[in-house]
């Protein structure tokens, strides 16, 4: 039995087989509306989300399952103390599959640990989120054809954005790659990113401007300030509008940069970029769901002809 905890959990191999299912999931649906008749899934989230537990339910009814679950700690057996081992063990006999959300670093390994059904992990703290990495990814094969020889911007919360840290470290197994770090410095990628990409001679700047660095961008990575992750609110409040992508910004770029974010967006995209053909965030959000179909069935070892 598999579980998906980091992306690196699966081989390039591994993941090209999963984007081409996902492609052939966009352009037969009707061939996957049963797939998965009879199977559960079960969203066990302890930390609120929209986007992420919504497409993981979207994904398993387009596939002809059922979902069950909650979406909220204080709305589950946590509440009461219950340990995740405990609810993993439970829930392993109510549904086939889980997907976990935690605000704790781990904790979905924890439960994969003590569980009898594949778990995915649904993002923990600022650690880790491998299916919004398996979407940006399928993102950028989809818009761009391949998954090496490019150099991406990621801007934002470095620190904190797991997303980012998942992403860098996809990334970080494909030819060719450069990345650019543009951060304010007290939301810089953490050391252990850095000490990774130096040990496997990956080049990568760290800049703090984002004009300056426009228009050398094949892809430009925006991420929202994790203000849950602040200990103290003055420190947000300063930091939160240091980066608004508007127009004027998108002019200095290249006619083909993508713009990619893991939404939700606060300010840090200005609204009048959404009209932009180069705007890909709305179309990601898409392959999210056809690439946790693609998920959800290679987990379940489910094959459709
Ligand atoms: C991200 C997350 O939860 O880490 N959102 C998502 O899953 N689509 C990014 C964020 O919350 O900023």
């Amino acid at each position: 039995m598999r579980h998906l905890m980091s992306p690196l959990d699966f081989s390039t191999e591994e993941l090209n087989q999963l984007f081409d299912l996902a492609n052939d999931i966009e352009e037969n649906p009707a061939k996957y509306a049963k797939a998965c008749a009879g199977k559960k899934l079960a969203t066990c989230f302890y930390e609120p989300s929209t986007r992420t537990r919504l497409s993981f339910e979207a994904a398993m009814l387009n596939l002809g399952g059922s979902v069950i679950g909650f979406s909220d700690a204080a709305a589950s057996s946590a509440a009461k103390g219950e340990s995740v081992s405990d609810t993993i063990r439970v829930i392993s006999c109510f549904a086939d599959i889980c997907a976990m959300r935690h605000p704790k670093e781990g904790a979905p390994k924890v439960a994969a640990d003590r569980s009898s059904i594949p778990v995915i992990n649904a993002g923990d703290g600022g650690h880790q989120h491998p299916t919004q990495t398996l979407t940006d990814l399928l993102t950028i094969r989809s818009l761009k054809g391949r998954l090496d020889h490019f150099t991406i911007g990621l801007c934002g919360d470095l620190k904190f954005g797991r997303t980012v840290h998942s992403l860098i470290n996809a990334l970080s197994r494909y030819e060719g790659i450069r990345f650019i770090f543009i951060s304010p410095r007290e939301l810089t990628v953490p050391d252990y990113v850095t000490e990774m990409l130096g040990e496997k001679n990956i080049p990568y700047e760290e800049v703090i401007r984002l004009e300056s660095i426009m228009p050398r961008l094949d892809m430009l990575y925006m991420t929202r300030v994790q203000k849950e992750r602040f200990f103290n609110e003055e420190d947000y409040v300063r930091l939160k509008d240091f980066y608004i992508l508007d127009k004027a910004k998108m002019e200095l770029a290249s006619p083909d940069m993508l713009v990619l974010h893991p939404l939700p967006r606060v300010n840090e995209i200005s609204v009048e970029v959404d009209e932009d053909p180069r705007a890909a965030y709305f179309k990601q959000v898409q392959y999210g769901v056809y690439v946790r179909m693609a998920l959800i069935l290679t987990l379940l070892d489910i094959h459709v002809n």
